[in-house]
């Protein structure tokens, strides 16, 4: 941590509009009211371990369990002694029942190319890929990495990981070989799964060329399945790659789901935290699969004639949570496309949504604001009138865009849900019931039932009713994260040491008079870039491992379309000069450090960087700068004032 986090938090925003559910939607809803929920959220505090032993009852279990919750701060086990499987869960239970023959997955490619794989037929597949990586030599407790495109395969390889115990390790294909080479080091992972290429906007992204190059630093990945998804010729390495046709060609598709400890690990997922490093965060068989499922239907409030479409990519928890294992457990009809919105044209979303008569949109602020910019004409060519249900997630909504969302997309009819939640609590944490809780733009309004958030002080104590603090999850819940892959100390000291005993998710927030929470951003350096987190730090790493830099500082600056964008402030080792060259040298290092995504937006060079006097670089006066405000806070811990004067005297 870098300096001081928490502090003086000013509420400025002033939203008094409701939005209550129509009479019809609350009617057909699962949780039709106010005091419902009010009922089961109540009930549900009352008895943690009482009420989600309850709901444990919907997954089928191989064996019972002995135990609801074994809470060993900060190590949480839920559903001791018992066996499931996340893969029998999703697929097998719905065989002997009438959705067999329904659309379990619906998609589309960014080309066009269109399948759908009923419940029986998804299960087909997953059990044919299990027998594969069986026969590559993959089991229990085995790592298992994934560099994919957004097709079908995607979520067969993982179900069927899911279906043998082996764990599965998504790393979204945006990111840069160096990053997957990180990844796939720090989990072990024994195998890697990717494509030939994948289509973005028309162009071909060299996915197994990226995976070639992060091979060569992976020393614990011994084979590589490749999909052909282009079809571009591809060099193979013999004895290493297999093609993904060859191996199922040859599999048989009886393969029983293998029985797993309820806290068997499930999955490794990245993402940013404060330091350099990125946290392989793990989540478990049992509790996760049933959060997954639970917070699916309270949420979605899906039915068996829905579409469903989460437009997350499968690489973030997002797509994890609300496109494969929520949907699936809960038997509903999830929708996926494969590519860009705006391809071939800025319709597209609109298009789809028209074609396939979707019926549940969940997507994120940044898109939203990105549909707005490019203007109403491209929705008004398209039906919406299948939509009945809107969602947001990744960051706050800006009430401007909330209202676009509600009135251009969803007719004024459909509730959006903004729900509010992290890859660490494995699915939503807050959001309204659609049936049940009246909507104020730019609220996730309240918690889920068996979920408890506390605002707090930074000495742990409650903020007086209506101030902005620390959000604090009280109990355990059975998505939350089990820990940091191979780390347990840098869970402890992230998530468990400022606030005894309670879960610090990192964010501000404030609860209103009604009991509304409003999410006010992060309280340690991680950006928001388009609803994904980024640490300054991996920025700042990155550069400095240029050899033109000497020190490095990212910050966020507010940018209209993705929330934050990075700005970060470069002083220069001897021997360079600031150019525009230079920048472009060093956006491109990033970009094949970390990837694309992270690219800075704006390179300032600067003589030297404002910092305390213990050293510590004083990010709050650069986001100042970077986003061209007046320097408002404290700074009595400069250590030289000049540096600020130059930095202004710098800019651009
Ligand atoms: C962080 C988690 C899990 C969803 C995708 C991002 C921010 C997420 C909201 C929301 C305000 C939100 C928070 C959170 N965030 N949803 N509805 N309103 N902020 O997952 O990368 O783990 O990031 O995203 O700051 O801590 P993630």
């Amino acid at each position: 941590m870098s300096e001081p986090r928490g502090g003086q938090i000013v509420n400025v925003m002033k939203e008094e509009r409701l939005f209550s559910p129509s009479p019809e939607f609350s009617a057909k809803a699962r949780i039709k009211s106010i005091e419902e929920y009010e009922r089961l959220w109540k009930e549900s505090a009352a008895d943690i371990p009482g009420f989600w032993g309850k709901m444990a009852e919907e997954l089928h279990w191989f064996k019972p369990f002995d135990k609801v919750l074994e809470w060993n701060e900060p190590f949480a086990k839920w559903f001791v002694g018992g066996q499931t499987n996340v893969s029998y869960n999703c697929l097998d239970v719905h065989l002997s029942t009438p959705r067999r023959n329904k659309a379990a997955l619906i998609w589309e490619g960014e080309p066009g190319d269109t399948r759908v794989y009923t419940y029986q037929m998804l299960h087909t597949e997953v059990c044919k890929f299990a027998n594969v990586l069986k026969k590559l030599g993959i089991g229990q407790g085995d790592v298992v990495s994934m560099y994919m495109p957004m097709v079908p395969e995607l979520v067969i390889a993982m179900l069927a990981c899911a279906r043998i115990g082996a764990i599965h390790c998504v790393i979204f294909a945006g990111f840069s070989s160096e990053a997957i080479a990180e990844r796939n080091r720090d989990a072990s992972a024994k195998l890697i799964i990717t494509a030939d290429q994948g289509w973005r906007r028309g162009a071909k992204l060299p996915l197994k060329a990226n995976v070639d190059a992060a091979l060569e630093k992976s020393p614990t990945v011994q084979k590589c399945v490749v999909l052909k998804r282009v079809g571009d010729p591809a060099p193979m390495k013999e004895g290493r790659d297999f093609w993904w046709h060859d191996l199922m060609a040859e599999a048989s598709d009886v393969c029983p789901a293998q029985p797993m400890d309820s806290e068997a690990p499930l999955f490794i997922l990245y993402t940013s935290g404060s330091t350099g490093k990125p946290k392989g965060v793990k989540h478990t068989t049992a509790g996760y699969n049933l959060y997954a499922k639970k917070t699916t239907e309270w949420v979605f409030d899906v039915r068996d004639e829905d579409v469903f479409w989460c437009t997350a990519d499968v690489g973030w928890i997002t797509g994890h949570t609300y496109i494969v294992y929520g949907p699936l457990s809960a038997g509903v009809t999830t929708f996926v496309y494969e590519g860009a919105p705006n391809a071939p044209r800025e319709d597209r979303w609109w298009s789809l949504i028209e074609k396939y008569k979707i019926n549940i949109l969940y997507t994120a602020p940044t898109a939203i604001r990105t549909f707005i910019k490019w203007g109403d004409h491209w929705v008004d060519q398209h039906d919406l009138s299948s939509l009945r249900l809107l969602g947001s997630v990744g960051e706050g909504i800006n009430p401007e865009a909330w209202m676009w969302y509600y009135e251009k997309i969803g007719g004024s009819r459909c509730p959006i849900v903004d729900t509010w939640w992290q890859t660490e609590t494995g699915g939503i944490m807050m959001s309204p019931l659609p049936g049940a809780i009246p909507l104020k733009p730019g609220s996730c309004t309240k918690p889920l039932p068996g979920i408890i958030p506390e605002i707090v002080a930074e000495d742990g104590k409650p903020v007086e009713p209506g101030h902005g603090g620390w959000l604090v999850i009280a109990k355990p819940w059975p998505g939350m994260l089990r820990g940091i892959w191979g780390d347990d100390e840098r869970y402890k000291i992230q998530y468990w040491s400022d606030v005894k005993g309670k879960y610090l998710c990192g964010d501000n927030a404030r609860c209103d008079a009604d009991g509304y929470y409003w999410i006010m951003g992060r309280i340690d350096d991680v950006l928001n870039v388009s609803g994904h987190r980024l640490s300054t730090i991996e920025i700042e790493s990155a550069l400095v491992s240029h050899e033109a830099v000497a020190e490095a500082a990212a910050v966020g600056r507010p940018h209209e379309i993705k929330g934050e964008a990075v700005a970060v402030f470069v002083t220069l080792a001897s021997g360079y000069e600031p150019s525009d060259e230079l920048r472009k040298k060093l956006r491109d290092h990033v970009r094949k450090e970390i990837g694309a995504f992270c690219v800075p937006d704006d390179i300032r060079f600067t003589t030297a960087l404002p910092k305390t006097r213990s050293g510590k670089i004083m990010r709050r006066l650069l986001r100042d700068i970077a986003a061209g405000r007046q320097t408002t806070g404290d700074t009595t811990t400069l250590e030289d004032f000049s540096v600020l004067a130059r930095l202004r005297s710098d800019e651009e």
